[in-house]
């Protein structure tokens, strides 16, 4: 019988890695409620029409990347209907605060998500089909300052903050804004205009999205297109006075919050719905990711939540690709993750087995993190298994057990002392 494996692009996660996994989320949650963050959990799976409309039929992500499947009424009283798992959270953080009527409270909404998405792209390092993303969206009505130029520094500024705690080094902030819904329609013209005497020299895949979506064009990597491409049009020459002015105003705060950034008028990201400010936060190549560099991508989309069919709810947010910030951190780090038990509790016999949990039992609800073995092991064994996992060992003989007087060895000093049951706690602590 062939054995079963995990799904192509899908992978487990396992320790000790997943301590840095919670690690890089506990400070997540911690940043996050500094800035008045709170929760939400949405669903995995949505209506399919909800990214149609919302990321738009035209990206990538809808048009081939989704895991969409018809599914089945079970009872006259339902209908059948197509389900996607969610490729992106953005759309279902709108979709809740639209259904929930979040915008009638006036208040701005500021929430965070941590969760699995699923796109079927072609998997390499730092692409998977099933991936992590650590995201947040901050929406509401505009009565609430939910347009302002100030979120969009502040969100940035936040993560600027969020990546430096984590440790993460030589991060690069790309910074563009892509006008408004009026704005892009007359740039996507520009841009048809002057790509159609030169698309006949690029690549196949740029000729057909110089036809399809234009924009996609600018995020092309082909080293031949490069020259043409930067010649085209710039969105800048293309933004209206009041987005010009909004974008003067992000670039003034991070410049007051010392953000470091670099405008990248390339920078138009692969969903629709973004108006204004995108962004992108990547490390140099060589630290982690290969060409998979961006580490997190956001922007804002003050039309969303009207596309479906909400009121008007002007945001920004970002989602943090959670797989690459950790290849990202165990690149630029050489530190192990391992951390070691206090201490390894070794029955030297069968007899004191159950001697041996009930010690651990006190230790663990004293707040240790202990390890038993077992009473068949030769010492040489216990030492051996202990010394891998903890930082003492305990040994438990018959003597031991009647006295309650442990003969206890620390690893990193070797030294070897009796300790009295009533004062182990503390000084396996030490
Ligand atoms: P996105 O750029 O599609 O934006 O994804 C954000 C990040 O998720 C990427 O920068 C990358 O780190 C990670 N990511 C995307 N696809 C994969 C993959 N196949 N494998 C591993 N990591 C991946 C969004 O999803 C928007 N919803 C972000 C946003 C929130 N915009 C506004 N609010």
């Amino acid at each position: 019988m062939s054995t079963l494996k995990a799904v192509r692009g899908t992978r487990d996660l396992l320790p000790p890695e997943t301590d840095l996994w919670n690690r890089v989320e506990a400070t997540a949650r911690a940043v996050f409620a500094r800035y008045g963050f709170g929760e939400i959990r949405t669903p995995i799976f949505e209506a399919t029409e909800l990214f149609a409309r919302g990321v738009g039929e035209e990206t990538d992500i809808v048009s081939k990347e989704m895991y969409t499947w018809e599914d089945r009424a079970r009872a006259a009283s339902e209908k059948a209907q197509s389900l996607t798992l969610r490729p992106e959270n953005t759309a279902g953080v709108v979709r809740a605060y639209i259904e929930h009527k979040l915008g009638d409270t006036g208040n701005l909404q500021k929430l965070f998500y941590i969760g699995p998405q699923f796109r079927r792209e072609r998997p390499q390092r730092g692409r998977y089909r099933q991936f992590w993303q650590i995201g947040v969206e901050v929406l509401g009505p505009v009565s609430s300052g939910a347009e302002s130029p100030i979120r969009d520094a502040e969100v940035l500024e936040m993560l600027a903050s969020l990546l430096d705690e984590l440790g993460i080094r030589n991060w690069q902030l790309q910074l563009n804004s892509v006008g408004s819904s009026t704005d892009r329609p007359r740039y996507i013209a520009a841009l048809r205009e002057a790509l159609a005497p030169v698309k006949h020299l690029m690549c196949e895949d740029n000729q057909r999205r110089a036809e399809t979506n234009p924009l996609r064009v600018l995020d092309s990597k082909d080293p031949n297109d490069q020259e043409l491409i930067n010649n085209l049009p710039k969105i800048a020459d293309f933004l209206d006075e009041a987005s010009t002015a909004h974008f003067a105003q992000v670039r003034e705060a991070l410049d007051a919050c010392g953000v470091p950034y670099t405008v990248n008028p390339r920078l138009v990201r692969g969903l629709d719905y973004y108006t204004r400010t995108t962004f992108e936060f990547t490390v140099p190549d060589g630290q982690g990711l290969g060409t998979q560099n961006a580490l997190l991508g956001g922007g804002r989309y003050d039309g969303l939540s009207e596309m479906l069919g909400g009121p008007r709810a002007p945001g920004i947010g970002f989602a943090i690709g959670e797989d690459r910030l950790i290849l990202t951190l165990q690149a630029q780090s050489a530190e192990t993750t391992t951390t070691k038990l206090d201490a390894y509790i070794a029955p030297l016999g069968i007899p004191q087995n159950a001697a041996a949990l009930a010690l651990a039992r006190e230790l663990r609800r004293a707040g240790l993190s202990v390890e038993v073995g077992d009473g068949s092991f030769r010492v040489k064994k216990s030492f051996e298994a202990a010394d891998k996992v903890a930082r003492h060992i305990v040994l438990l003989g018959e003597d031991e057990v009647s006295t309650g007087i442990l003969t206890v060895k620390t690893f990193a000093t070797g030294e070897q002392v009796k300790v009295d049951k009533s004062t182990l706690a503390s000084h396996l602590r030490t």
